[in-house]
């Protein structure tokens, strides 16, 4: 049996302005390159344009729950260019639930997935797809290249963290949560604690280093970091 890897896909990354084809077809070699050891499970972010519908939809009904259905809509796009370059390998369509998704990668080598649920985001979902399809790694590549001891585009002090537990990645989410707006960490808090019941280990590492992204794969060192189960997990 082989084993799934998870993957999160940051909106941004792959829409930096408009879709960058080359980068998906780029991440997609990488994945068939693993594809005879892995299947893959990938969830993909919304980006820049998963918070203009939202702002657009909040203008016009005020509804934060239709504005998440329309951000949601844009993590579907996303998931559609990837599900495109993978499509002979891959479950011909976007699964609506982590249970399809399950059943669809018995006999597929990838299944790629967007949004799920009003008022959650891509990082909670790609943990519970993690959880219900028994990877055993997450791997999150964003436009952020490590989790960092404070945010270093403020702090020049900031220091990159190369492995912690899952307990210390909860406690600075908390401490982000409590920050203003726009000041998101880089995992959302619900994310990091079903990450921490689940006993899964999680890869933080740039999108733009296709090494750092491989050795996450592959379970080996990279430049990025990684985030190891509590004891109690
Ligand atoms: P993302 O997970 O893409 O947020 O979801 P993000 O932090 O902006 O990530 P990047 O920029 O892609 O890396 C975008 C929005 O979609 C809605 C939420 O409004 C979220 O902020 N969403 C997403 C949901 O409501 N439910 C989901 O399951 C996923």
């Amino acid at each position: 049996m082989k084993q799934v890897i998870t993957l999160s896909i940051g909106g941004s990354l792959m829409v930096p302005g408009e879709p960058d084809v080359d980068y998906i077809k780029r991440v997609a070699a990488l994945l068939r390159k693993h594809a005879n050891k892995y299947k893959f499970a990938i969830v993909t972010g919304g980006g820049a344009a998963a918070r203009l519908y939202a702002r657009a939809m909040k203008k016009i009904v005020n509804n934060e729950f239709l504005a998440d259905q329309a951000a949601i809509m844009s993590t579907w796009q996303n998931a559609y260019l990837i599900l495109a370059v993978l499509h002979d390998r891959a479950y011909k369509t976007l699964p609506k639930t982590f249970d399809e998704a399950a059943q669809a990668l018995e006999t597929n080598d990838f299944v790629v997935m967007g949004g799920t649920l009003p008022g959650i985001t891509t990082d909670s979902d790609a943990v519970l797809l993690a959880e219900r399809v028994g990877s055993r790694r997450v791997v999150n590549v964003s436009n952020v290249d490590a989790i960092y001891t404070a945010n270093p585009r403020k702090n020049k002090g900031a220091r990159k963290i190369s492995r912690m537990s899952v307990d210390a990645l909860v406690a600075m989410a908390a401490e982000n949560d409590t920050r203003k707006a726009g000041e998101n960490f880089v995992f959302d808090m619900l994310a990091c604690k079903l990450l921490a019941r689940s006993g899964i280990e999680a890869h933080f590492v740039s999108g733009k280093n296709l090494k750092d992204l491989e050795n996450a794969i592959l379970g080996k060192r990279h430049g990025g970091t990684v985030v190891t189960p509590s004891s109690l997990a």
